[in-house]
């Protein structure tokens, strides 16, 4: 079977080209340079640049994977979570060239996606999944950090998630206090390389609790009071990069240790990382330990697919119609909210059960739902 899939549900226009599990291509036009200038995804201009990008982008992926419009036998795309109008550029196109082709079309949810990129593996890349084990996945992504168990391929129960501050936010949110580029975490990242962990000591927000809910606002808050009390910090690269190394250790300590114990609670023997977050070097080094101590499998999301991409989309929705789903409507609508309790096989629910308040107004602030 061959998918031809598109993502473009924040600031990555991406097409990929998938055939029986292998990835043929991905192709993947960042917007970071354009959206630097604003310290932030502006959604309006993400929306003009994925019209700009995506028909040359589509083409050089099917270019690339040698493969004709007329040999592709599924066509899919991110349907939800993400900026509704970048979700719709993506969604409409690959339903119209579903519709032309006389193809299924599979709407596909953003963070099961990433779920399922810890799948990807070797050279070159393929879907890996072999005999499926359960799994407790963490997915560190820009706007989202959750955990869920995953019993078996597509049944997964979401653990925890954010409460306010996803990880990758964090990241952006502090590195913006410093006076660091967008996107903050890889800025972070490589600026922590230079500093000490231990310099500061900020807080490890719901590190403690017996649930596996996150929250980064309070570090967050943190940082700010400490750089108000410190205003000449930001001007010693040594001192912001003692603060990079310190926030950083803080956040991975709190991702790793709730991940360890969820999957020791849930009585897996394997654990899966994926999302933007999932990147860092530090964050991959010091789950590899903890799970090992623990006597725990891994599967690390590798680098190149842990960032928005259509591969994970093609793959995810050429197992889903291996499986038997019947695919999305071709006239179905974006849904920004979506939650991953509410996918898997079945169809999504319409946006108006789905989308709450409280998510668009989140989503009219921070351009994140
Ligand atoms: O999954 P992703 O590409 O997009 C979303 O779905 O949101 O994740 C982007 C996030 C950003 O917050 C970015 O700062 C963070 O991933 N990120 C990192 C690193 N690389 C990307 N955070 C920490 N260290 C990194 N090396
Ligand atoms: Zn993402």
């Amino acid at each position: 079977m061959t998918v031809f899939s598109l993502e473009t549900s924040c600031d990555e226009t991406s097409a990929a080209v998938v055939r029986d599990g292998r990835i043929l291509a991905n192709v993947v036009a960042s917007q970071v340079p354009l959206h630097a200038e604003y310290g932030g995804v502006v959604p309006e201009l993400a929306t003009r640049e994925h019209l700009r990008n995506l028909p040359a982008v589509a083409a050089l992926a099917l270019r690339q994977a040698q493969v004709g419009v007329g040999d592709v036998d599924a066509v899919a795309a991110t349907r939800g979570p993400g900026l509704p109008q970048a979700l719709m550029i993506g969604l409409k196109a690959a339903q119209a060239m579903a519709y032309v082709t006389g193809t299924p079309f599979v709407g596909v949810h953003h963070h099961e996606a990433h779920l399922y990129s810890a799948w990807i593996t070797g050279s070159p890349p393929r879907g890996e999944f072999g005999v499926f084990e359960p799994v407790v996945a963490l997915i560190v992504s820009g706007g989202h950090t959750l955990l869920a168990h995953v019993e078996s391929e597509f049944r997964h129960r979401v653990l925890g998630g954010t409460l306010d501050d996803a990880a990758g936010e964090c990241f952006d949110k502090i590195a913006k206090l410093l006076g660091l580029p967008y996107p903050g975490g890889p800025a972070m990242e490589r600026l922590a390389a230079d500093g000490k962990a231990g310099t500061f000591d900020f807080p490890r927000p719901m590190l403690g609790e017996e649930n596996d809910d996150f929250s980064f606002s309070g570090l967050k808050t943190a940082v700010r009071y400490f750089l108000d009390r410190h205003p000449q910090l930001r001007e010693d690269r040594q001192q912001v990069a003692h603060v990079c190394a310190s926030v950083q250790a803080a956040i991975i300590e709190v991702l790793v240790t709730k991940t360890v114990r969820a999957a020791t609670r849930s009585g897996v023997w394997c654990v899966t990382a994926s999302g933007g977050v999932a990147c860092n070097g530090t964050f991959r080094r010091e789950l590899e330990r903890a799970c090992a101590a623990k006597g725990l499998r891994l599967r690390l999301a590798e680098p190149r697919f842990c960032t928005d991409n259509a591969a994970m989309v093609g793959i995810v929705a050429e197992r889903k119609l291996k499986h038997g789903c019947p695919g999305t409507s071709p006239d179905a609508d974006i849904c920004p909210g979506w939650s991953l309790e509410d996918c898997g096989m079945e169809e999504a629910p319409r946006p108006a059960e789905n989308a709450s308040r409280e998510e668009g107004a989140r989503w009219m602030e921070t351009g994140r739902i």
